[in-house]
């Protein structure tokens, strides 16, 4: 009697949750939901590409999973994702706020801030200030130029030597972005930033790995001591060291006068008073973390993608020198604006970014009310996973969709054209906002290097292995490189 009761309870238990486990009306298609498990056993933990891949061809360019019993719809090529990011933008610029990397960063930067006056009023104040600062102006282009002279001493230090350029990349994004938010840069053994490093290429690590999905997935394991945990005590330690440094500036800023971002923001907030706007001084500590996360891995990875191919396809790399010489011939440096003067440098940054596709899923993004989507209901509150990958390398889109070949930025007459589809940096309200920054970094320390140095794949070094390894930023393997004078300077 009992155990018959039990069994009827069961039933109705697994009845009522395979009920609440359904697609809801007109959403995106999927594969079928199990119930609390969703569709977590679709997907391989550890590397789902290819079950992405099977999922898309099967379902579409808009098709849906569920994460537990979280549903996210995932967007594939350009049709769609112009309707989502740009046409509909304000529909689709929300962020999810219940996710592991929520709770890592405690809801307080600007990445994942959800749609709102918050997140407005801080983006608006990036933007002015970075622009303010140089974008346009000289400052800016001076900060990296002071940034560049250090990579050049460490790559002549190694000529005739190979130098395998991660660390090398990185310090420099890094120290470009410190510049720009606390006025230093920091020598490459320095304390402060190898800290900052080793939290963050931690924390990367372990968001990228299988416990964040399952985080995501169940809430019910948020508190065990799983590995996140330390993700947790890595952000601390880093906002430690900022508030240090914002105590620092307190004491030696002249009010009117800011040095940079810090300073900038310090200004403000004298400036608002007590007008109970978002700007607080708690806000600013993860808001720097943030602007310096967000502009780190970003470039430097892009920048070894781009040495990676320069080195495996050096007609292309002789090609720029070539442009790079003319161009600049009786000139000491190179400036942002002298882009103008070279269509084929421009195509190959361009190239590099596309193919290098350093962010292919975006952030995700999250509905801010219900709307619809090539045709399909997607209620307010759904994840949304862009996928910036399948518009970089949709087939019909470009002339080579599966090559590395600047000629998808050149047209007949040799001039640079940028596509639609070209969408590195996401489209819409939420697109970078570290653009104008990253492609003057990009520019001037591919150009200067080019100009000084050939870089050549080290004969031992084997076939040149292109996948990348994979995560929230996609970078190359480890490789190394050989480095020579050039014989023209
Ligand atoms: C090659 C370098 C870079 C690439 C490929 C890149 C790419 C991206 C992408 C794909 C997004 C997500 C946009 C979306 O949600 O739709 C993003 C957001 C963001 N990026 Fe970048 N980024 C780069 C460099 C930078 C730099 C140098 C900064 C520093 C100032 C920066 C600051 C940000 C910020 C603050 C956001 C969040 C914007 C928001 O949520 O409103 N990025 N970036
Ligand atoms: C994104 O697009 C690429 C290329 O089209 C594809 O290989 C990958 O599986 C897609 N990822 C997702 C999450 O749909």
């Amino acid at each position: 009697m009992f155990a018959s009761i039990f069994l009827i309870w069961l039933c109705l238990v697994f009845l009522v949750l395979l009920l609440k486990s359904q697609r809801p009306k007109n959403f995106p298609p999927g594969p079928p939901i199990l119930p609390i498990l969703g569709n977590i056993l679709h997907l391989s933990l550890e590397n789902p590409l290819k079950d992405f891949e099977r999922l898309r061809n099967t379902y579409g360019n808009v098709y849906s999973l569920f994460l537990g019993t979280r549903p996210a719809v995932i967007i594939n090529g350009m049709k769609a994702m112009k309707e989502a990011m740009v046409t509909k933008g304000t529909d689709f610029a929300g962020r999810p706020q219940d996710l592991f990397v929520n709770d890592a960063t405690q809801r307080k930067g600007l990445i994942l801030a959800d749609y709102g006056s918050s997140w407005r009023d801080h983006r608006r104040f990036a933007l002015a200030t970075l622009r303010n600062f140089g974008l346009g102006k000289h400052s800016m282009e001076e900060r990296i130029r002071t940034e560049i002279q250090y990579t050049v001493d460490t790559l002549e230090k190694s000529i005739g030597n190979t130098l395998n350029p991660q660390v090398m990349f990185h310090n420099a994004a890094s120290n470009i972005i410190c510049q720009v938010l606390f006025g230093t840069r920091y020598e490459y053994d320095d304390e402060f930033i190898k800290v900052i490093v080793q939290c963050f290429t931690e924390n990367t690590k372990i968001t990228n790995g299988p416990w964040t999905v399952l985080y995501d997935s169940f809430p019910i394991i948020h508190d065990l001591p799983l590995p996140f945990t330390k993700v947790l005590k890595n952000v601390e330690t880093c906002r430690n060291l900022v508030i240090g440094l914002i105590k620092e500036h307190k004491k030696t800023r002249v009010h009117g006068e800011p040095r940079d971002f810090v300073d900038c923001y310090l200004d403000e907030l004298n400036k608002r008073g007590d007008d109970g706007s978002s700007f607080s001084e708690e806000r600013l500590i993860m808001y720097a973390l943030d602007l310096h996360f967000a502009g780190t891995d970003t470039t430097s990875n892009t920048l070894l993608t781009g040495f990676l191919y320069l080195m495996t396809y050096p007609h292309i790399q002789e090609r720029c020198q070539q442009e790079i010489d003319e161009v600049l011939e009786g000139k000491d440096q190179a400036s942002f604006d002298d882009r103008h003067n070279m269509p084929y440098m421009q195509a190959v940054i361009h190239e590099v970014q596309r193919i290098a596709n350093t962010v292919p899923l975006s952030v995700p993004h999250c509905t801010t009310k219900d709307t619809e989507l090539m045709g399909y209901s997607i209620p307010r509150g759904t994840l949304i996973i862009p996928n910036l990958t399948s518009v970089l390398n949709e087939e019909g889109q470009w002339k080579f969709p599966n090559e590395f070949n600047p000629e998808n930025f050149l047209n007949d007459q040799g001039e640079f054209v940028k596509p639609e589809t070209f969408m590195p940096f996401s489209a819409g309200p939420r697109m970078c906002l570290g653009e104008g920054l990253a492609r003057m970094e990009l520019f001037l320390i591919m150009v200067t290097l080019l100009r000084k140095f050939k870089f050549i794949w080290p004969e031992d070094a084997g076939e040149p292995d292109y996948t990348p390894v994979y995560g929230v930023t996609l970078n190359p393997k480890p490789y190394r490189m050989k480095i020579q004078l050039r014989a023209t300077q």
